[in-house]
């Protein structure tokens, strides 16, 4: 009888200490999870930063792609643009500059269009690479573009549109 009291005694001491266990194990891990989450906002960081790497890859790629589309495909493709742009010669500014020339460029440099203080400061010229990464998603490439529209998402359709204002142009870029 009594090594039965004594043992569910025990058992009660066990259960709380373990509870009591319990607790500095939470409250141990507590702190750990949240450096676990600073640890988690690195990574998105560090993803982030792999996706531009990625996007940078991928403009880095963009030449290797003009071989499987053409500036048929881009004029096709630049009907998404042509509300707000002109692409031919003289075609004129309409909501968004005039696009004739425009790759090779220095970015906003159309002397009589009103550009947005980003793009007029962006000092960059149209390379094919800054034109596909602005091109992927404008307002990430260039913050505080007022250039609305979502983007393209699909990289041929990116090469696809290149090409095509590659032509529509006095002096088109080398394509290699
Ligand atoms: C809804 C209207 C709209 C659409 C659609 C649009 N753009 Fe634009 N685009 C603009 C505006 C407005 C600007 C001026 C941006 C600024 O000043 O920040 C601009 C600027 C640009 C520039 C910079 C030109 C320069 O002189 O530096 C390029 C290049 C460009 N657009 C290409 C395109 C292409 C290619 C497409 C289609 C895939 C497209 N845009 C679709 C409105 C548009």
């Amino acid at each position: 009888m009594n090594k039965i009291i004594v043992s569910i005694i025990f058992a009660i001491i066990i259960v709380i200490g373990i509870d009591k266990v319990a607790d500095v194990i939470f409250y141990v891990e507590k702190p750990e999870k949240s450096a676990y989450q600073v640890a988690t906002v690195t990574t998105v960081a560090s993803t982030t930063s792999a996706e531009t790497g990625s996007v940078s890859s991928e403009s880095g790629n963009i030449m290797a792609l003009f071989s499987s589309t053409s500036a048929t495909e881009g004029a096709k493709v630049f009907k998404k643009c042509a509300a707000c742009h002109s692409i031919a010669e003289n075609g004129g500014n309409k909501i968004g500059p005039a696009l004739w020339g425009v790759l090779g460029r220095s970015a906003g440099s159309i002397p009589d269009y009103k550009y947005s203080k980003a793009m007029a400061a962006y000092g960059k010229n149209w390379s094919f690479e800054e034109m596909n990464g602005f091109l992927i998603k404008p307002k990430d490439w260039i913050k505080g573009t007022k250039m609305s529209f979502a983007g393209l998402k699909k990289p041929k359709e990116r090469a696809a549109v290149i090409l095509y204002m590659n032509e529509n142009t006095n002096s088109p870029l080398p394509l290699q």
